[in-house]
Parts: C-alpha cells; sequence; structure tokens
C-alpha cells in the first residue's frame, strides 16, 4: 500500500473507513473532507455520457454525444473503432468532470430475448474481450476510469436481482469470463461492476472466488469492485468476498453494519483497510489527473465522430441488387423511423442526445429525390390502413422502396425482456405488401438484437443499422447511396427462429434459477455442431466490393506449449470500390478430445483496401488459442494432436483451413484404479502399450458372433476390473493388482496447474 494511502486510512475512524465503502448518493461517492479526499462523480454508459451532476437523480442527464450501442459497435468487429468511440466519450466524461464511466458492457447475447442485448457487444467472448479492451484504452487515456460490467453471468433481465444463473465451471470459464478476462489483462480497467444476479447459488457480489481469486488473483486486476446499484444483499459478506464499493448510497445501515462486525470481531479491520486502499488508490489517481487541464466539450465534433462510426457498423445482410442505390432513380422512405430512427436503448445507458438525425432529413439535405410515406408508426404495432394502402401504391410507382423497419422502444429494454422475436405484425405484413408490387425492396433494419425476417427471401437488399447512435440518419443516406461501404459483420448468429436458440427451453428459468444446460454451446458454436440452417451467421456481412485470400501460410507446422506459431494471409480487393474486411480465424480441434465446439473464434482483423489493393494481414496463435477449461486440471488445456486453423469472411465461409499440430507432454490426470475404462487406457499413449501387452496375454477380447471390430467398440467402456474377467478369466482377475501396478507405473508424475 503507497505510503501516503496507508498514513490516511490509519488517520481515519472506524466510521470514516466504512462510510468509504458505501456512496454518497447515486452518483458520487464520499469525500473525506478534513483529509482532503474528494467525492467522485461516476456516471452511466456506456455508448456516451449519462450524467447527473446533482447526484439525486432527478435532474435532467447533460447532453451528451449518444455513439452506437454496444450490439452496433460490436459489428464494426474493429478495435480501432473501439479506441476512438472511448477517447471520444473519455473526453466527454474529462469536460463534465466524471471520474469513472460506468462501461462498457460485455455480457454474453445467450438468447436473442435479452432485454439488455443492445448494450451488450457479442455471443462470443473473444469479439466481445477485445473490443472492451479497446474501449477502456481509449476512455482510460482521457484520465478517465471505466467499470466494466456486469460481473458476472448477468445474461437476461428477468428477474435479474434474484436469479442464480447455474453452469459449470467449463462453461463460466469458456464463454461468460473471458470478455472481462481479456479486457481486465490488457486494458487494466479502474473498476468492475458486480452484478445483481447469483451464480450457481452465490450472488455475484458475495462470491469471492470471482471477485478475488480469480478477478484479482488469477488476472492481476487492482481496482475496486463495485456493486450494480442496489445489488447488495449480505454488505459485509460482500466486502469479505472482495466488493469494495456499495453503490448507491445505502442510507448509512450497510455503513454502520461494516462497522459493528470490525467491533465484534466478526470482520478483520486488515479486509476494510484493504478496501479503503483500493478505493482511495483510484479516487486519489482521478483527483491527480483532474488537476490538469480539461479538454473543451465538443459535441458537433463528436456528433461527427458518431456518424463516421455508424457507417462502419451497419451490416449488410442480403443484397441482390437494389443497393446501392443509384443517383436519378426515384425512391421512396416507407416507416416512422426514417423520419424518427432508433438509435439507443431504454434503461441506465440512456444518453440525453446532442441531436439526431434521421434518414429522410440526411436524404433531403443531400437534394436527393426521395418521397416519404410513413406506413407504420415506429414506437408502436398499428396498421392503419390508409397509410399502407398509400406506402404500396408509392412502393409500385417508385424505383427502389427503403423500408425502415425495426423495434419499437417498448419492446427491448433494460429492466425486461423480449417475449419474442418478431417484428411488429404491421411492419411484417407492410414489407411482404411492398415486396409483392417492388422488386427494388430495401429493408432497413433498426433493432438492438436479431428479429425473424420472414421476408428475406422476397426483398432484394437488408442492411442492419443496430442501434446506431444519434448519427445514425447520417450514415444510413451514406450506405443507401454507396458513398460509405457497408463493412459491418454480425456479431451474433441471426437464427431462422427463435425456437432454434440453444437457450430455447431454458430461458428466463423459473424465477429462481436458470440452468445453461446448452453450456458451452452458445451461438454458433451451437448451431454449428447441430449443422443447423440459420438465416444469417455469425461474422456475416457483405460489401459493396469483394475479397479474395492468397498465400495463407502458417511459419511453422507445429505449435508448442510455450511457443507461439504465426498464421498470414494475403487480402485483396477484386472489386472497383474501397472497402473493409475482416478476416476472422477460428480454431478446430481435430485431436479427437470430446466436448468441443466445431470452431471458435479467436482472432480477427479489419483492413481497410482501395480497389485492387492487397495487404497481408497477421496472427500469434498461442497453446492458450487450441486450449479449452479442464474442470479436472483447474487449468487451460489442449490436448496434442491436429488443430484446424480457419480463416474466413464469417463463420461459414471459411475459404482457409491449414493443418497445425500441438506438441505437448503435458497430459490430464488419469485415474487408474479397478473402475478405469479399458479405452481410456488404450487411447492414452502411455498406458495403451502396457495395455496392448495384457490385451495379447490373456486374449484377443472377441466375442463369438462378433466382429472384431464390434468387439473392440463394445470393449471400449468396460472397466478394467470386468475387462480382466472377459478377456482372462480368473487367472487375470487374480492379475488385476499387479496390472494396476504395471499401469500406474506407466505414468510419470501428474501435473496440474502450471
Ligand atoms: C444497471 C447498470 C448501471 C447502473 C447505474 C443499473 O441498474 O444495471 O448497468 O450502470 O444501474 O445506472
Amino acid at each position: 500500500m503507497p505510503a501516503n494511502i496507508a498514513e490516511l486510512i490509519a488517520s481515519m475512524t472506524l466510521e470514516e473507513k466504512a462510510g468509504l465503502c458505501s456512496g454518497a448518493d447515486l452518483w458520487y461517492t464520499k469525500a473525506v473532507g478534513r483529509l482532503g479526499v474528494p467525492a467522485m462523480l461516476v456516471s452511466d454508459g456506456p455508448h456516451g455520457l449519462r450524467t447527473q451532476k446533482g447526484g439525486s437523480g432527478t435532474e435532467r442527464a447533460a447532453t451528451a454525444v449518444c455513439f452506437p450501442a454496444g450490439c452496433a459497435a460490436a459489428a464494426s468487429f474493429d478495435t480501432a473503432l473501439l479506441r476512438r468511440m472511448g477517447t471520444a466519450i473519455g473526453a466527454e466524461a474529462r469536460a463534465l468532470g466524471v471520474g469513472v464511466l460506468l462501461g462498457p458492457a460485455v455480457n454474453i447475447k445467450r438468447s436473442p430475448l435479452c432485454g439488455r442485448n443492445f448494450e451488450y457487444y457479442s455471443e462470443d467472448p473473444c469479439l466481445a474481450g477485445e473490443l472492451a479492451a479497446a474501449f477502456i484504452r481509449g476512455v482510460q487515456s482521457q484520465g478517465v476510469g471505466t467499470s466494466i460490467k456486469h460481473f458476472a453471468a448477468n445474461n437476461q433481465e428477468a428477474r435479474r436481482m434474484i436469479c442464480s444463473s447455474n453452469m459449470s465451471e467449463r462453461t463460466l470459464r469458456e464463454i461468460y469470463l473471458p470478455a472481462f478476462e481479456t479486457a481486465v489483462k490488457k486494458a487494466r480497467p479502474w473498476t468492475v461492476m458486480h452484478s445483481y444476479n447469483r451464480i450457481n447459488g452465490a450472488y455475484a457480489g458475495e462470491n469471492r472466488q470471482l471477485l478475488t481469486d480469480i478477478l484479482r488473483k488469477e488476472w492481476g486486476f487492482d481496482g475496486f469492485v463495485m456493486s450494480d446499484w442496489g445489488a447488495v444483499s449480505d454488505r459485509v459478506a460482500g466486502l469479505k468476498a472482495g466488493c469494495e464499493l456499495e453503490m448507491p448510497a445505502s442510507g448509512g445501515v450497510n455503513d454502520r453494519k461494516i462497522a459493528a462486525a470490525v467491533r465484534a470481531g466478526t470482520l478483520d479491520e486488515a479486509v476494510l483497510d484493504k478496501a479503503v486502499a483500493r478505493i482511495l488508490n483510484i479516487v486519489l489517481r482521478w483527483a491527480d489527473l483532474a488537476a490538469g487541464p480539461a479538454p473543451e466539450l465538443d459535441l458537433a465534433g463528436d456528433h461527427d465522430t458518431a456518424a463516421a462510426l455508424a457507417a462502419e457498423c451497419a451490416v449488410l445482410l442480403q443484397n441482390r441488387g437494389a443497393l446501392p442505390i443509384a443517383q436519378g432513380q426515384r425512391v421512396v422512405y416507407i416507416g416512422g423511423f426514417a423520419q424518427t430512427p432508433r438509435y439507443q436503448g431504454g434503461g441506465s445507458s440512456h444518453v440525453n442526445a446532442w441531436r439526431v438525425d434521421g434518414a429522410l432529413e440526411a436524404a433531403r439535405a443531400r437534394g436527393r429525390a426521395v418521397e416519404y410515406v410513413e406506413g407504420f408508426p415506429a414506437d408502436r404495432d398499428q396498421r392503419e390502413e390508409a397509410e399502407f394502402l398509400k406506402a404500396v401504391e408509392a412502393a409500385e410507382e417508385a424505383d427502389v422502396a427503403v423500408i425502415f423497419a425495426g423495434l419499437p422502444e417498448s419492446f427491448e429494454s433494460e429492466g425486461y425482456d423480449r417475449k419474442h422475436m418478431r417484428l411488429p405484425e404491421s411492419q411484417n405484413n407492410l414489407i411482404a405488401r411492398v415486396a409483392a408490387v417492388q422488386k427494388n425492396t430495401v429493408v432497413v433494419l433498426h433493432t438492438g438484437s436479431p428479429v425473424e425476417c420472414p421476408w428475406a427471401d422476397d426483398v432484394s437488399s437488408i442492411l442492419c443499422m443496430y442501434l446506431g447512435g444519434e448519427a445514425v440518419g447520417r450514415a444510413t443516406d451514406a450506405l443507401l447511396y454507396g458513398e460509405a461501404d457497408p463493412c459491418g459483420r454480425l456479431p451474433e448468429t441471426w437464427p431462422l427462429r427463435l425456437e432454434d436458440n440453444p437457450s430455447y427451453l431454458n430461458f428466463p428459468g423459473n424465477g429462481r434459477t436458470v440452468e445453461y444446460a446448452e453450456g458451452v454451446y452458445v451461438g454458433y458454436r451451437w448451431y454449428d455442431a447441430r449443422r443447423m440452417e440459420v438465416r444469417w451467421p455469425f461474422g456475416h456481412g457483405l460489401s459493396y466490393t469483394g475479397f479474395v485470400y492468397r498465400d495463407a501460410a502458417l511459419c511453422a507446422d507445429t505449435l508448442t506449449r510455450d511457443g507461439s506459431v504465426t498464421v498470414s494471409v494475403t487480402v485483396r480487393n477484386t472489386g472497383a470500390r474501397a472497402g473493409k474486411e475482416v478476416v476472422q480465424l477460428y480454431v478446430a480441434d481435430e485431436t479427437g478430445t470430446a466436448g468441443r465446439p466445431p470452431k471458435e473464434l479467436r482472432h480477427f482483423a479489419k483492413v481497410a483496401l482501395a480497389p485492387g489493393e492487397e495487404t497481408q494481414v497477421s496472427f500469434t496463435l498461442t497453446a492458450r488459442d487450441l486450449s479449452y477449461y479442464d474442470e479436472e486440471l483447474g487449468d487451460w488445456y489442449a490436448a496434442p494432436g491436429r488443430y484446424a486453423v480457419l480463416l474466413g469472411h464469417s463463420s461459414r465461409n471459411i475459404p482457409v483451413r491449414l493443418a497445425l499440430r500441438f506438441a505437448t507432454d503435458r497430459r490430464r490426470p488419469l485415474r487408474i484404479d479397478a473402475d478405469t475404462a479399458t479405452d481410456d487406457l488404450l487411447r492414452d499413449e502411455r498406458t495403451a502399450p502396457v495395455m496392448r501387452s495384457i490385451l495379447q496375454r490373456f486374449g484377443s477380447g472377441e466375442n463369438a458372433g462378433m466382429t472384431g471390430e464390434a468387439a473392440a467398440q463394445m470393449f471400449e467402456s468396460v472397466p478394467l476390473r470386468a475387462a480382466v474377467t472377459q478377456i482372462g478369466g480368473d487367472q487375470a482377475a487374480a492379475a488385476l493388482p499387479g496390472i494396476l501396478a504395471a499401469l500406474r507405473a506407466a505414468l510419470p508424475e501428474v501435473k496440474s496447474k502450471e
């Protein structure tokens, strides 16, 4: 502990120390005036500032720029973009006196129904983690902290303060923690916000394994943990587990409990001192930085940045020729969203936006020949017959009909989940009718997560803007008219229907618990394993130009445990327009290890290429890229043998497959006793020779009436005690202790956790 902090703590009363472990009000930490400790302001987040300087929560939030929400930002697949966005938000935060921005929000999109998916990044932890790290670096480069949230496994809104997310340790480690792990290790967020929910029965905020063993000891987190707002259940238990700051204020109730516990001897004062030190460390760091000159608030400049970013987040899902729209074509815009785009979600992340650009206004400002018919309202599911017919008629007469569809605000928000995955009926009906009379029908989507698109095969083009922030209309205009090239990729699978989603039978659980029964098979890991047809796969996104890969190579064909192998590929823009490609690297385990998804994203890179230009992209692979979390070892583990390194335009468009061998002498522990299955002993190269000689000594293992192959298969799951009697009768049964000793001798000392 730094000397100045130790001194401060030594001069604080027990009450002051306990008091520092909860907020002063809704948004400020407590000051200790007599010791010169200032109060620090924290504000939402994540895609723009919602700052209420009064602290009571009653005033209107300060005006700020609303950037693309997490769903859209993630579709950029672009760490440089996330960094740029973080830097801009960080600068606004700094200008407005905010100490910590409450974001990024990185929970995994387990179900398309989660009400808060619009704030989150992806169904894939690699993508979510890299983007979060870049965003954090951007914000923190401005002398403002971040609070990565919601730690952890908060994947639904239903009963979020009660429900226990129940899952195996492997699932937690492989799917729900790595986004936090990557961000903590690479970008060192100042704070982490623990989630409301329980995990396997224990509240996240009272979970020592999560908040201390994993977060601090394994990952090296050195900031402080704060609770989500009102998430604290047992304050003293939370403090012991590793939650330093309760937010917001508890009215002094929990501060008194902490002081009483110290006095009663049930809470070691050293635990309290450590928590106070961690809080002071960040508050004083912020105070130091805040004493320097702050940037001027530049909302107009940030609005332009938001427009540029929104264009890079859009995903062109389908294009059968209607896009880009050519100058001179007669165009009709249909749908309330053309005028009033939906650009952000509801709840704590809701920004008091500086100004909002609609696509219609943007088109008119550019002098484009665009007619407008509302057709359906943006804020509710309502069919108005005259408007409906007017829209169909206008579409029939135009060269191109662009329908601005999407989810009304009330359909998705923090605090509750969606009930279904459909667009409003009035929109689906109108799209179908327009598509029947106009072959150049384009659908622009404003949604925070996937929707069923029953009309997809009937329309020409579909452009998904997600919730693209306050300048979304300007970006949409540039994309529709080909002044910008769509370069986003889907950060989540769009299933054909909700029932296909792996969590379908276990979402949102029974009110008290939700079983993550699909385990690690989340998103594309599931759709690929089941070889299911999907509407659009993870990583999918089209462009107005095209890209090809050539000269893909590994620098070596074998990776060792402590080594690395470089993968490189040359990407060429083969079209006539400038564009951006996202090279996606997936790894497939071909060693025969059970229970591994067919492939998993491990790296990605976005490159900008002029027409005809090419560039080399490379990635560095290490053992962790091949690994899964082995519960028995309590560590990441990759079996020796064959892996495939896949390079693709999307998870289902993979032109390159390279073979990589993994060489390691590390083995999973093999327990040898009379119940060990014969198959395990034959498959392990250490025990296989011993086993084979036993089989030879006592018999062939073939049964009458069975082929050798059938007998061998039947034999596989037989335990050693039964196997020896089957193959060698009494004689072999008597030899069992000797056989066990010989097998054990074949195993060198097993090393676990390294
Ligand atoms: C949300 C957090 C948010 C906090 C403060 C909570 O309800 O879950 O994400 O940062 O409120 O507004």
